[in-house]
């Protein structure tokens, strides 16, 4: 039987966290996952190295046979999602779909504020990207956006110190820089597939009553709203509660942190880009 998995990417394991939320609201679809971890983090990168990136691992997945294809990483969301969608679709795959994280939290981000201050936290190049900013800004203009880089906060995750005494002085660190600046914020968003892993520390840090939103759910209700309004896309997906987990580094390196992440067991294939 040919299988039409939904394609989800992320420049390594980070991506699990939405893809968790996907396949437990979602079970009946076949998923491929792949994570390009030979060439993660993404983070620091400029837009066109994650462009080119980016490209290469939507043009497997569409020679996979996926017809839709979710960009898990907000950093590829927020550099290469748009170039992607504008320009080369209409030559790598005309019929097929690629969306990302961005717009649907922005979407939602701005009703779950009393005070209307947002904090959003991400890597370097989502925040520089001010991508949140300007979709939040079209959906609740009222919203102010208040945006921090924490560029620590990845490696620390990746090393698997997130639950470390060290991890503390950057968990703190970025957030006092933000609420420093802007008092008023009752809502953070964590805009990187990371951060939930950092979600007790990051509890610990912040004053009573701020709340913390993580995406997987957000980006998994939408793409749920998503399949049901378009069923030219939704009939095309193979239906067998498949997942298969590629990554471009070492597959045992990947199946145990990707455990971590996906809070289940993980067996990945090695993918040579
Ligand atoms: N997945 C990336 C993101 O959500 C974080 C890891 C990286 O920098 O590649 O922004």
């Amino acid at each position: 039987m040919a299988s039409h998995p939904i394609g989800v990417f992320d420049s390594g394991y980070g991506g699990l966290t939405v893809f968790r939320s996907i396949a437990s609201l979602l079970p009946q679809y076949d998923y491929l996952y792949l994570g390009d971890n030979a060439r993660a983090p993404y983070g620091n990168r400029s837009f066109e190295t994650v462009h080119q990136y980016t490209l290469e691992c939507v043009e497997w997945f569409f020679k996979m046979g996926c017809p839709l294809v979710i960009l898990a990483c907000n950093t590829a969301s927020a550099k290469a999602l748009r170039t992607i969608q504008q320009q080369d679709l209409q030559h790598i795959g005309p019929d097929k779909r690629v969306l990302g994280v961005i717009r649907p939290t922005a979407e939602v981000i701005g009703t779950y504020s009393q005070t209307k201050s947002v904090g959003v936290l991400g890597t370097k190049g989502t925040v520089n990207s001010d991508s949140y900013k300007l979709e939040i800004n079209k959906f609740s203009p009222e919203i102010r956006v208040h945006q921090k880089a924490c560029p620590m906060w990845v490696p620390m995750v990746e090393y698997g110190e997130y639950e470390s005494d060290g991890a503390d002085y950057f968990v703190k660190k970025y957030l006092d820089e933000l609420l420093t600046n802007a008092p008023d914020i009752d809502t953070i968003l964590l805009a990187c597939t990371h951060y939930p892993l950092l979600i007790d520390k990051i509890k610990k840090y912040l004053p009573d009553g701020i709340k913390i939103v993580s995406q997987g759910p957000i980006v998994a209700e939408s793409l749920e709203g998503y399949l049901e309004r378009h069923s030219e896309i939704e009939s095309k997906i193979s239906k067998n509660g498949n997942i298969h987990f590629y990554t471009t580094d070492d597959t045992m390196d990947f199946d145990s942190h990707a455990s971590v992440f996906f809070a289940g067991k993980v067996t990945s294939q090695h993918l040579h880009l």
